[in-house]
């Protein structure tokens, strides 16, 4: 995914791009761009490398209407000639854009008489738009027509120097309107705005905004081919406060500490809105719940959750999956669908297949106005605040404690689970201090020697297991597996030499002596054994307690792991925030 901010109004637009852009950083970091109107041209500047690098505003451009973009590459590798925005053969139209546009060879075919500087979709699009101004069309109405020749998922930005207007549209990538006063932001996200103003329209599929600044910033809407549409600007309950650093270093440990109250926040939801959506899992016949990375091991968490306290079965399946299981959607089918960013592709296209098939679909999503909240039968918000480091912590955690809560619900047993979470959370805060934090920073120096580790559970910590190993490849580059503790001897086990760190999922269950019997295991031939358990244990090379919390236990034990992932990336100077390869959330299949 890519990051897109643009402004028109009465202030510097240059320099709130380039502050918008360092807050979409989490969304693309290889390189970067801006474009500021001007007639008779639009001045363009471009740079491989991060943003947040780049402190240099006077060598920039200045004009009150600019856009700018911050990539993630997907078509096309990472120069500068790929960064956008991409013009037109006259330098007179520039576009942004996230996503793909799918016949884009097909169309840049057609425009062979154009000239074009880079190997992206975008710059095809560029001359799309100047190919039907050659016709005699205005330019807001080349856009459209342009838009309705383009295959795939996007989100598009477009100015022109010969208008003052900028257009942008959305087909399957977010893109949000922020309304100032006589004042207008046009955004993949809401940080990047949030600081003017808290008033946001979410662009629908097929949606175009044209934002003139003449006589005063003024916005319209229409669909691809011209129709009117009214569109309402909702108020966003973000702070600015909580898309900020505070002071700390990173946001990924902003984000883990922040656990001391997210997980209040998460459950903070009415009776009727919990019990409501566990009422729609109990009446379905056949429930799926869907997420990809993270978010598909919370959704195997939640199976397990379900089985043992509502008594239910419900399928798992990653987004990129789900198109097997076609066959067995009927009307009566419920898909549950995981999301931080509530824009993952593959979880998208799982819900509009489930949809054709005429399924309900539930979302548990973090971002507000997301497409997933928005085109879901009903939905429920995590309340986590802005996530921005590319690697998910509160989101997770809030993600678990939601789909426990519903589990009682189903079972008639909602007071019980609000119990169980609200002296979680309370467990959580007091197991965050200092002390905690800095013994999991001693011992990151340890795992931050060694290339691979290895992590088991057992039950509802098998999944808690490979989410482990996310955290532990993602951030500080270890070749981490997760496993369940009884597949290790069907082969896993030759992996484990001298000295491998290892860590244990070791909870106060039912399944406590197999998991401490497959720990002794792998201590037996060398492992290095870290037990993550209430209670300290003789096979444990080392020991990290974590608060006994029964059925929320994978909750206590993925935090110190988050923790030791953050810290061993420091150990190993990793940027914790923006991991090599990735973006925050993928909206590309
Ligand atoms: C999280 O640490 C990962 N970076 C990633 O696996 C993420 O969970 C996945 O891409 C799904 O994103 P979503 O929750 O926004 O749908």
């Amino acid at each position: 995914m890519c990051g897109i901010i643009a402004y028109i109004g009465p202030k510097d637009g240059t320099s709130i791009v380039i502050d918008g852009l360092k807050k979409l950083e989490y969304r693309g970091y290889d390189s970067w761009g801006i474009a500021v109107h001007g007639n008779p041209s639009i001045a363009v500047e471009k740079q491989v490398g991060k943003i947040s690098d780049f402190n240099d505003l006077d060598s920039l451009p200045g004009g009150r209407i600019a856009m700018g973009h911050t990539r993630w590459a997907t078509n096309g590798a990472v120069t500068q000639a790929n960064a956008h925005p991409h013009t037109c053969c006259t330098g007179k139209i520039a576009v942004v854009h996230n996503g793909i546009i799918e016949n884009f060879q097909e169309l840049k075919t057609e425009l062979s008489s154009h000239s074009f500087t880079s190997d992206t979709d975008t710059e095809m699009i560029s001359h799309l738009i100047e190919e039907n101004m050659h016709s005699g069309m205005g330019f807001e109405d080349s856009v459209r027509l342009a838009l309705t020749r383009l295959d795939g998922r996007f989100a598009v930005v477009a100015m022109c120097s010969e208008t003052d207007k900028v257009v942008a549209a959305r087909k399957g990538s977010p893109l949000v309107i922020g309304q100032g006063e006589d004042e207008y932001f046009i955004a993949s996200d809401i940080p990047a705005f949030l600081e003017h103003t808290d008033m946001a329209v979410f662009l629908e599929d097929g949606d175009v905004a044209t934002i003139s600044s003449k006589p005063k910033p003024n916005i319209t809407y229409t669909d691809f081919y011209g129709n009117r549409l009214s569109r309402k600007p909702t108020a966003i309950t973000w702070t600015v406060e909580q898309a900020g650093l505070n002071g700390h270093e990173h946001y990924m440990i902003k984000e883990i500490l922040e656990q001391r109250h997210t997980l209040k926040d998460a459950i903070a939801h009415p009776d009727q809105r919990i019990q409501r959506i566990a009422d729609m899992i109990n009446d379905a016949f056949g429930t799926f719940f869907i997420g990809c990375g993270t978010a598909g091991k919370v959704a195997m968490v939640g199976s397990y959750i379900f089985s043992k306290i509502a008594k239910k079965h419900v399928n798992v399946v990653v987004g990129s999956e789900f198109p097997s299981y076609h066959d067995f959607l009927t009307d009566r089918t419920l898909l549950v669908c995981i999301s931080q960013s509530g824009e993952t592709a593959d979880t998208l296209e799982a819900m509009e297949i489930a949809k054709k098939k005429g399924c309900k679909v539930v979302s548990i999503v973090n971002v507000m106005g997301s497409t997933m909240m928005r085109t879901s039968d009903d939905y429920i918000l995590c309340n986590s605040g802005p996530e921005k480091a590319v690697c998910s912590t509160k989101v997770t955690t809030a993600q678990i404690a939601i789909l426990t809560l519903l589990a009682y619900a189903c079972a008639g047993r909602l007071d019980e689970g609000r119990k169980l979470l609200t002296s979680t959370a309370n467990r959580v805060n007091i197991m965050l201090d200092e002390q905690y934090l800095s013994e999991i920073q001693f011992l990151s120096k340890k795992v931050a020697g060694y290339e691979s580790m290895y992590i088991i559970g057992r039950s509802l910590n098998y999944p808690m297991a490979l989410e482990g190993a996310i955290k532990m490849q993602e951030v500080p580059y270890i070749h981490a597996e997760g496993f369940a503790g009884g597949e290790l001897k069907h082969g896993p086990i030759a992996l484990i030499e001298n000295g491998t760190p290892c860590i244990a999922l070791v909870a106060n269950d039912e399944v406590k002596n197999e998991i401490l019997i497959n720990a002794l295991e792998i201590k037996s031939r060398g492992g290095y054994i870290i037990g993550i358990s209430p209670k300290d244990n003789d096979i444990f090379d080392s020991w990290i307690p974590v608060p006994d919390l029964g059925i929320a236990s994978p909750i206590a034990n993925i935090i110190p792991i988050q923790l030791l992932s953050y810290y061993t990336a420091v150990e190993k100077e990793c940027d914790p925030d923006r991991p090599r390869n990735l973006a925050k959330s993928v909206t590309v299949k």
